[in-house]
């Protein structure tokens, strides 16, 4: 039997340090070579077809895919958002019928977002299982929060519909709710071309969550605007709080600097719309379950009950 000493696994450890790095700097070295040599256009397609390699590890793929187009965010972060969503790629990955739908999948963040909807609802005199009849879940992804409002908060709805822009999460939505006898429909399209899409269609509901991080301020600005034009009772929000202002104090969108998506103040935006914001919530850098929390709950101008 072979006997090892401290001094051979002293080695093997500088040994394997030693490969590590040099598979670094390979890495780099690719990285280096694929975005100097490579148009952007040919990275795009490298980048969908590397992530359809299901034996590269996700992670992996994760990590070349955001290094390989590392300039195209630095040129245009709107559109390179739309593009890693669009394509289902990086994050959007995590999206799956069978970890999404079902009210036991429903993130803690969110069920207190949809708590204090039901609040406001209330507050203002709606009955949410019988009077609340249609929705609209603008970046709706499967389509599982929309479910939840079917099956949990408001079973009355005969209308609840949803937009997104990633092809795959509209597909397998699509499907998952065909099989439950759902009346929930959804829509492949950009939230960007919203106002056209509604035209002139009203909602007793049209909420948006964690969503309008992914577009620049004055693009955003436009979907509130759009949001508030179709809704006829209450527009509920939930955005990327600031960790250390209240959102309604920023006098810009401020990018987060993990992954360039905007910390937003909202409530500019819907007061800019002529909205009514009547509810309310901000905590700073507080994290459930990876999502902070910053809720708006607005109503159009001509309904007003009082913000608290
Ligand atoms: C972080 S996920 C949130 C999904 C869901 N609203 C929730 O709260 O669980 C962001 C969603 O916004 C969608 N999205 C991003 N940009 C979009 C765009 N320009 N138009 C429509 N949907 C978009 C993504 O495809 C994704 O489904």
């Amino acid at each position: 039997m072979p006997q090892y000493s401290s001094s051979n696994s002293i080695n093997f450890a500088r040994l394997f340090n030693i490969w590590m790095s040099t598979l670094n700097d390979l890495k780099q070295i690719i990285k280096k070579v694929s975005c100097a040599t490579l148009p952007l256009p040919c990275r795009k397609k490298l980048v969908v077809w590397l992530n359809r390699q299901q034996w590269i590890n996700r992670n992996r793929r994760n990590w070349w895919s955001t290094e390989i187009l590392k300039d195209f965010a630095e040129i245009d972060i709107n559109e390179y958002h739309r593009f890693l969503w669009a394509n289902h790629l990086a994050y959007a990955e995590t999206y799956e019928p069978v970890t999404r739908f079902g009210a036991d999948n429903i993130k803690e963040s969110r069920k207190i977002f949809f708590m204090d909807l039901l609040k406001v609802i209330r507050q203002h005199e709606i009955a949410p299982s019988s009077q609340v009849r249609s929705i609209f879940e603008v970046g709706c992804s499967l389509g599982y929060q929309l479910r939840y409002m079917e099956t949990d908060l408001f079973p009355g709805a005969e209308v609840l519909i949803g937009n997104d822009i990633d092809k795959y999460a509209i597909e397998a939505g699509s499907e998952y709710l065909r099989n439950h006898n759902s009346k929930v429909q959804l829509f492949r399209f950009d939230m960007e071309d919203l106002d056209e899409r509604l035209k002139g269609r009203f909602f007793d509901i049209i909420i948006s969550t964690g969503v309008l991080m992914y577009l620049q301020e004055n693009i955003a600005t436009k979907v509130v605007q759009a949001m508030m034009n179709h809704t006829k009772g209450i527009m509920a929000i939930a955005g990327l709080a600031h960790s250390e202002k209240d959102n309604s104090l920023l006098e810009q969108s401020v990018p987060r600097e993990r992954d360039g998506s905007f910390i937003h103040n909202i409530d500019k935006m819907v007061e800019n719309a002529g909205g009514n914001i009547i509810s309310r919530r901000w905590e700073g850098d507080t994290d459930i379950d990876g999502n902070t929390i910053y809720f708006l709950f607005a109503t159009p101008q001509s309904t007003a009950i009082t913000a608290q």
